[in-house]
C-alpha cells in the first residue's frame, strides 16, 4: 500500500485494549491546572503530591496505605520485586492477565499456576494446596478477571485469604463495571493489596495511574523498591482533577453497559457466535470459525479485537472485544457477519 493509501485510510475501530470508547475530555472540560502552582522545575515525590490525599478521599483510606504507580502494570512489578524475590514464587489462576507472569519472569520469580474451572471460577482448594505446599510468596486474584470476563465468586476468594499466609493481590481493574471491591477486606486481612487503575472506568488509560491500597507495612516495602520521584508532576495533578471529578470521569459507564447489553444480544443473534457473562467493558465471545482467521478478517476490514486462543485450550474458540461507541459495535456486528463465510450468508 502507498504512503499516501495508508494516510487515507481511516482508523481502526480498536476494541482490542478494553479501554473506554469515551474519551475524557468528551466527557467534562479539563482541568484549568494552575501552571504556575505545577512548578515544572522541582521534582515532586507522590508523598508530597495532591493525588495520595485525593485518593485517601475517594478510597476512605490513609494516604499511608496507598503507592501511586505508572499504570498498575508497573505496580504488579513494583509488588512482585518487593514481596517475592528471586528464588521465590507466585501464583496465579490462568487464563488471566498475562503481565503477572511476565513481571514474574522479569524479577526472576517462579510462577505456579492453578487453572481455572471450566466455569472459570476459581479452583479454591486447589489454590489453597498449591499456595500452602509450594514456595509462593504472592497470588494473584484477578476481579473480575480478564479475559475471561467473568467476576469470580466473593466466598472463594474469602477462602484463599482464610487458608493461605501469602500476599494477595486482588486486581480491581474492573471493578467499577461489577461493582463488588474487596477493600472493605483490608482491615481484616494485613496480607491483602488491593490495586486498581484509571484505565478503564476513569477512561484515562493514556494517564499511565494505576494505585494500590494496602496495610501501612505492605505499602512501606513497596514503595521501598520504587523510584523517589517515578510519578511526573503533571500526572499527579491531572490524576487528582479526575478523582476528584470522579463522577465525571466515569459516568460513561451506565451508557456503556446499554451498549455492552445491545452488542450481546446481536452477537448472539449472529449464527454460531455466542458471548459469556460480562462484568467488565468487554465481552468473550465463542465464534464458529478460526477465531486467529476471523481476528485477522477483522483487522483487515478495520477493526482490531484480541486473539485470546492461544492463552487457554477453553478459549480455543472464542476472541475478546470492548464495547465500543454505538456506531463501532454495529460496525463490529456488521463485519464480523461478512468474516464467517459459512455462517453469515
Ligand atoms: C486485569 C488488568 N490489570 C491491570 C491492567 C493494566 O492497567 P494499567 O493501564 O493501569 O497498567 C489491565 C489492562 O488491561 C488489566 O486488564
Amino acid at each position: 500500500m502507498s504512503d499516501k493509501a495508508q494516510i487515507n485510510r481511516p482508523d481502526p475501530i480498536r476494541l482490542s485494549h478494553n479501554e473506554s470508547f469515551a474519551c475524557p475530555h468528551q466527557l467534562t472540560s479539563l482541568p484549568d491546572l494552575n501552571w504556575s502552582e505545577l512548578c515544572l522545575n522541582r521534582y515532586l515525590k507522590q508523598e508530597e503530591g495532591p493525588l495520595l490525599p485525593a485518593l485517601a478521599r475517594y478510597s476512605g483510606y490513609q494516604a499511608t496505605n496507598i503507592v501511586l504507580g505508572n499504570g498498575s502494570d508497573e505496580l504488579i512489578l513494583n509488588i512482585i520485586q518487593a514481596l517475592a524475590g528471586p528464588g521465590q514464587g507466585i501464583l496465579i489462576h490462568p487464563p488471566t492477565f498475562s503481565v503477572y507472569q511476565k513481571a514474574a519472569r522479569i524479577c526472576r520469580v517462579a510462577v505456579h499456576q492453578v487453572p481455572l474451572l471450566d466455569s472459570f471460577q476459581l479452583n479454591t482448594e486447589e489454590m489453597i494446596r498449591a499456595a500452602n505446599q509450594r514456595k509462593v510468596d504472592l497470588i494473584f486474584i484477578c476481579n473480575p478477571n480478564n479475559p475471561t470476563a467473568l467476576a469470580l465468586a466473593e466466598e472463594d476468594i474469602l477462602r484463599i485469604l482464610d487458608c493461605t499466609d501469602c500476599y494477595v493481590v486482588i486486581d480491581e481493574a474492573y471493578w467499577e463495571f461489577a461493582g463488588n471491591s474487596f477493600l472493605k477486606y483490608l482491615p481484616h486481612y494485613p496480607k491483602l493489596i488491593i490495586l486498581r487503575t484509571l484505565s478503564k472506568a476513569f477512561a484515562c488509560a493514556g494517564l499511565r495511574l494505576g494505585y494500590l491500597i494496602a496495610d501501612a507495612g505492605v505499602r512501606d516495602a513497596i514503595r521501598g523498591v520504587q523510584m523517589p520521584f517515578n510519578l511526573s508532576s503533571l500526572t499527579q495533578c491531572l490524576g487528582a482533577y479526575v478523582i476528584d471529578n470522579a463522577d465525571h470521569f466515569a459516568n460513561h459507564i451506565d451508557q456503556m453497559l446499554k451498549l455492552k447489553q445491545q452488542l450481546n444480544a446481536e452477537l448472539n443473534s449472529l449464527p454460531g457466535v455466542s458471548t459469556r457473562p460480562s462484568a467488565t467493558n468487554y465481552l468473550l465471545i465463542e465464534v464458529p470459525d478460526d477465531p486467529g482467521q476471523v481476528v485477522a478478517e477483522l483487522k483487515r476490514q478495520g477493526i482490531l479485537v484480541r486473539e485470546v486462543h492461544q492463552m487457554d485450550k477453553r478459549l480455543k474458540n472464542m476472541i475478546r472485544a470492548s464495547v465500543g461507541t454505538k456506531a463501532q459495535n454495529d460496525q463490529f456486528v456488521a463485519v464480523l457477519r461478512k468474516a464467517l463465510p459459512n455462517y453469515g450468508h
